[in-house]
């Protein structure tokens, strides 16, 4: 086994995912608690974009964005059942975690301006809020579909690996940074 997601990682990623379900099941009727966690996810959010520049190398940006046409190579094996096992976040799953991390910024952003006196009762601002919500949640679930696919896939369990850190280490035709790599990943 070896040591993937550092400790900070691993404890933003479960605040992220239970202030997002307390936003959820608050959005009606528990205004405080709703707007409170819904900033809580946003200071999350900044915190995890500054650790994507300066933080240990599987937590780079650097090692797990990759390009549209890498993405759709990655979605392309997946169909075919051909794709290699990443160490650290896959192509797709690198994907998704740009979009989560943009959707929840979004949703925090526009529950925010509705806070404001300029948005005061405007129901587009609402209805925007309840748009980027809603979108995350779609995310949200298939994110959780892409981690169970994964997990079948290269028999690992990638939910044990993002609470304890530790990943099976790498095999012939797995991806994965050597010892002596940078944060780029090359
Ligand atoms: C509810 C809202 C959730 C959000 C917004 C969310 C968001 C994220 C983000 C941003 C990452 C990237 C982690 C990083 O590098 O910092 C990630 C990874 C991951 N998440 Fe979630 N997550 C959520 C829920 C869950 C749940 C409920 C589970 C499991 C039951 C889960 C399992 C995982 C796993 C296993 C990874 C690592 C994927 C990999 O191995 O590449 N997530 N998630
Ligand atoms: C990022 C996490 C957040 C999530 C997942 C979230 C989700 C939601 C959802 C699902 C609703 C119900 C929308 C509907 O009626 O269909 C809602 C409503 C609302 N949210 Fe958020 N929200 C978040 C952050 C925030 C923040 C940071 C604030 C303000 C500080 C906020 C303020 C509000 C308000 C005032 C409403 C009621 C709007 C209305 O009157 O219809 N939200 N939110």
């Amino acid at each position: 086994m070896i040591r993937v997601w550092d400790p900070l990682v691993r404890a933003f990623h479960w605040s992220l995912a239970l202030s997002f379900a307390i936003a959820w099941l608050s959005a009606e009727g528990w205004e405080d608690l709703h707007d409170w966690v819904g900033y809580a996810a946003g200071a999350l959010v900044l915190a995890r974009v500054a650790w994507g520049f300066l933080g240990a190398p599987y937590a780079r940006f650097a090692q797990f964005v990759c390009s549209p046409r890498t993405v759709i190579a990655y979605l392309k094996a997946i169909a075919t059942a051909s794709e290699a096992r990443f160490v650290g976040h896959n192509p797709a799953g690198g994907a998704m975690i740009v979009a989560l991390l943009i959707a929840m910024a979004a949703t925090a952003t526009t529950g925010w301006m509705l806070t404001l006196d300029a948005f005061w009762g405007s129901s587009w601002a609402q209805k925007l809020h309840s748009l980027v919500a809603h979108s995350l949640l779609l995310l949200v679930l298939a994110h959780l579909a892409g981690v169970a696919l994964a997990s079948l896939r290269h028999r690992e369990n990638l939910v044990r690996a993002m609470i304890f850190g530790d990943k099976r280490a790498p095999e012939a035709g797995d991806v994965a940074l050597s010892q002596e790599a940078g944060p780029s990943g090359s």
